[in-house]
């Protein structure tokens, strides 16, 4: 018989408004003067982001950036590419990136890299959870939301291969044969 995914519950929507607005207000204080350009990291960051930039009252511009390092499974292949680049121009520019997730940071090592030869006036860091205990690779996160126990974390954009983006709430995926 094939494995069935059970979702356990981690953060439910009230909680993850609370820190949005937190992390809202802590981006305001830092941004408020600089007009940033926001990157989301496609395609998980899509729901934060989405949310994140109505709880900011200041003039920012929002980019998009697709990588890939996994495949559809859930173990990072540790190969990081941009599937899709950006259009604005990043030179000069205060530059806060908007990731989902940082598991072993080999992803957002690469993509700080990546826009640091670009030359951004600043480039700083968000992301909505943070697992730790997978890191590879030390990352400094500037505006960090939750911190996660080693599961496959699901909801609120986060995908298991595909699923899950749509709930509402942050949870894990339990795989139970
Ligand atoms: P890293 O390169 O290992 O830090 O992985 C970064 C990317 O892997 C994230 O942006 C996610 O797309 C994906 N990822 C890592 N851990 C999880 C997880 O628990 N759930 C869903 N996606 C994950």
């Amino acid at each position: 018989m094939s494995s069935q995914p059970k979702l356990k519950l981690l953060f439910n929507r009230e909680e993850i408004g609370a820190t949005v607005s937190r992390l809202a207000d802590e981006i305001s204080q830092d941004y408020r003067s600089q007009h940033p350009l926001l990157i989301g990291v496609l395609k998980g960051s899509f729901v934060f982001m989405a949310d994140l930039i109505r709880l900011l009252d200041f003039p920012l511009e929002v980019e998009f950036i697709r990588l890939s390092s996994y495949g559809r499974g859930r173990e990072s292949s540790g190969k990081v590419k941009v599937v899709q680049g950006l259009r604005s121009p990043v030179k000069g520019r205060d530059v806060l990136i908007i990731e989902d997730i940082v598991d072993t940071g080999l992803t957002t090592v690469f993509l700080l890299d990546y826009l640091r030869r670009k030359k951004p006036a600043s480039l700083k860091l968000c992301s909505l959870t943070d697992k730790p205990s997978r890191r590879q690779i030390p990352v400094t996160i500037d505006y960090l939301g939750f911190t996660v126990p080693n599961k496959f974390i699901v909801g609120y954009g986060i995908d298991w291969d595909e699923k899950f983006r749509y709930l509402p709430d942050i949870g894990y995926v339990e795989v139970e044969d």
